[in-house]
């Protein structure tokens, strides 16, 4: 029996995880798990993925170097990865002396193998940072669509690719000049020359999923294989090019070499031998869980590499789709661009891993992710099938027979050997990353556990015929440790929680999912999971939306506009322009002046709600616009006669109203 060694993609050790990303490192765990429970020598590999530009710049914006923010995203990583109960053999990083003396060793022998050249490229240069612009840090207006503010790759409008350089009025999205070209040096890996053996590697069934090869044989195969440019210019966060002092490997060819450096630990740390792994030849098959957006990275180049370095090529390279949710992107505005921090905030990550079980299969499709069907599905199947059939018979068996199982029901035995019959086909399908018709069939023996329950009805038995009652439960607890068990790779939490219930002495494997139970005391019965609550989820939702929400600027604290009115409505205010000639504070009151003003005509007594806002003294001389057939109001400290029109600020501050230059009191407004 080969040992297998599997990977996720290493996360970029820039931003926090999300449910998106969560499908590949759920999809991943389940399989180890799965291969773990089957006895299989199996480990689990990852690491942040830590160089490039976009870490390098963040990490300045934050006032961070590039190594501390590493850190940090690798610490919150397994943070939440713990959180979803993934566990990894080694979680580890790409910055590493391991992955670096790997890749150089690639280098070394892909420079000896004649595969690399040097080549002038022209690029981007921005002259104000004083750095080369990736694709992703140039803007500008589509070529094709004229859509303006778009990557320097892709025109997220109308889909185009183009190189940077075609773009029109190109700025650095750093600090919004203009550009400049420049001409530097870089090293170029000559992929045609490694033709044969990455075509051998994609035409083996075994490694790719059917969809996948004929994409790779279709887009790329078919056609020459373009040079692969494998350096950058300084400022960079990366592995220096032996040799040099301002180039460095560009993110991708470190990135992948990542795998075997985070090995190369692991084994340094346990005293194992790294060789077994990952010499070419060594007895262990390679599986790589990816997304499909990085095919090309792990087919073709990745396969060149280990060949011409002498490494270990991959077993298999297992695709997934990307996630939507309500069937549409993950939105920051939607509220369902979720962190995995958030989803823990809120919610039980068991039901996550089941969903999406449910949901994944074999191959690239995408996985939609619809909020409603999320509570109704993990209600029904997960709580309703599985975690009921435990509750109910444990609840029985411990209030009423002392919680001892004894043997089984004889009228179950042929139900039981069905559902014995169906492991080998469920164990298959975790084998092939057939997750959904593993969750499927288990769902399927639950049901007929469920009914076989419910027909014997040992809640009726249990006092007349207690023996009865008692084999009855211990044929459906027989049930509910197998159905734990099988379901184990995707709830290890519920199978722990089975386990000790059972009070088992080890944790079992699928050796032990035979649908039977030896007599045991069982401990007092503990919940497995809980529903689902949607209320919760919408207030997931909510929260993600508000951590998203831009912050108020001044707009949104102005209050909303009245109806429209027609001109005859203004024209009935009677405006007037008002010499102040005495203000004073009313006694008694914390509010009101009271105002006299010459309206030319006349003079009025007017009361007005200033005397937080305005020094009376300031006032007199002043002008100020006053309605003036407002109807007298009798107030307690007299008639007021108009008012005097002020505006309220942001904070609440009342400022009284004049014309810029002085008139003669009454002019009239309009
Ligand atoms: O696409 C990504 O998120 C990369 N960080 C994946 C790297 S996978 C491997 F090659 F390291
Ligand atoms: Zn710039």
């Amino acid at each position: 029996m080969s040992r297998i060694l599997v990977t996720s993609a290493l996360p970029y050790a820039n931003g926090d995880i999300h449910i998106g990303h969560l499908v590949e490192y759920l999809m991943t765990d389940i399989y180890v798990r799965a291969m773990k429970l089957a006895g299989e020598d199996v480990v689990y590999m990852c690491a942040s993925d830590s160089h490039g530009t976009p870490i390098e710049v963040n990490a300045r914006k934050k006032g961070m170097t590039p190594e501390e923010m590493v850190a940090e995203y690798n610490r919150r990583h397994l943070e939440d990865f713990t959180g979803f109960g993934i566990e990894f053999d080694r979680f580890y990083t790409t910055h590493s002396d391991e992955t670096r003396i790997h890749a150089e060793r690639i280098f070394s022998r892909l420079t000896e193998g004649g595969l690399i050249y040097k080549k002038d490229v022209e690029q981007y240069y921005c002259e104000e940072d004083k750095r080369f612009l990736p694709d992703r840090f140039v803007k500008g207006t589509c070529p094709r669509c004229g859509a303006e503010e778009q990557y320097g790759d892709s025109c997220e409008k109308c889909g185009a690719t183009y190189d940077p350089t075609d773009l029109k009025d190109s700025f650095c999205v750093l600090c919004q000049k203009h550009p400049t070209r420049r001409s530097s040096l870089h090293y170029f890996v000559d992929l045609e020359k490694a033709r044969p053996e990455i075509a051998k590697w994609v035409a083996d069934e075994k490694h790719l999923h059917p969809e996948m090869r004929n994409w790779l044989e279709a887009n790329f195969l078919k056609n020459e294989l373009r040079p692969w440019d494998i350096s950058r210019d300084a400022p960079y966060f990366g592995f220096r090019i032996p040799g040099e002092t301002d180039k460095f490997f560009y993110v991708w060819l470190d990135a992948p070499v990542g795998y075997i450096g985070t090995t190369q630990k692991y084994c340094d740390e346990k005293g194992l031998d790294f060789a077994g792994y990952w010499e070419k030849g060594a007895d262990c098959r390679i599986v790589h869980v990816i997304g499909k957006d990085i095919t090309y990275f792990h087919t073709l180049f990745w396969p060149a590499m280990l060949h011409t370095g002498g490494y270990n090529l991959p077993e298999r390279v297992q695709i997934h789709g990307f996630l939507t949710v309500n069937g549409e992107k993950m939105s920051k505005s939607r509220g369902t661009s979720i962190t995995a921090r958030t989803y823990l905030k809120h919610l039980d990550p068991q039901f996550l891993r089941f969903y999406y079980a449910s949901k994944l299969g074999p191959g690239p499709d995408d996985l939609d992710l619809n909020l409603e069907e999320f509570a109704l599905r993990v209600n029904a199947e997960l709580v309703n099938k599985i975690a009921n059939l435990a509750s109910r018979s444990v609840a029985l068996l411990s209030k009423r027979l002392e919680g001892k199982t004894g043997e089984p029901d004889p009228a179950a035995a042929e139900l039981a050997a069905s559902a014995l019959e169906k492991v080998p086909s469920i164990l298959a399908h975790y084998r092939n990353f057939e997750f959904s018709r593993a969750m499927r069939e288990i769902c399927a023996i639950a049901e007929v556990a469920n009914k076989y329950l419910q027909d014997a009805e040992p809640f009726k038995l249990v006092g007349a015929e207690p023996e009865k009652a008692r084999a009855i439960l211990s044929s459906a607890l027989a049930f509910v440790k197998s159905l734990a068990i099988l379901i184990g790779p995707v709830l290890p939490l519920l199978k722990e929680r089975t386990e000790k219930m059972f009070q088992a002495t080890a944790p079992w494997t699928f050796a032990d999912a035979d649908f039977a139970l030896a007599p045991a005391q069982l401990t007092p019965f503990d919940r497995l999971v809980d529903r689902v609550d949607p209320a919760v989820v919408e207030a997931m939702i909510e929260d993600t939306r508000a951590q998203f929400a831009p912050p108020p600027g001044p707009g949104d604290r102005v209050t909303p506009f009245k109806e429209i009115i027609e001109i005859d409505d203004f024209g009935k205010l009677d405006l007037r322009v008002a010499t102040v000639l005495t203000a004073i504070k009313v006694e008694g009151s914390d509010k009101l002046l009271q105002v006299t003003v010459d309206l030319g005509r006349e003079k009025r007594n007017i009361f007005a709600g200033l005397a937080a806002h305005i020094d009376p003294a300031t006032l007199v001389g002043r002008q100020v616009v006053v309605l003036a057939n407002l109807k007298p109001r009798k107030m307690r400290f007299g008639v007021s006669e108009g008012m005097i029109l002020a505006a309220e600020d942001i904070d609440g501050k009342l400022s009284v109203l004049g014309p810029v230059t002085e008139l003669f009191p009454g002019a009239t407004i309009s």
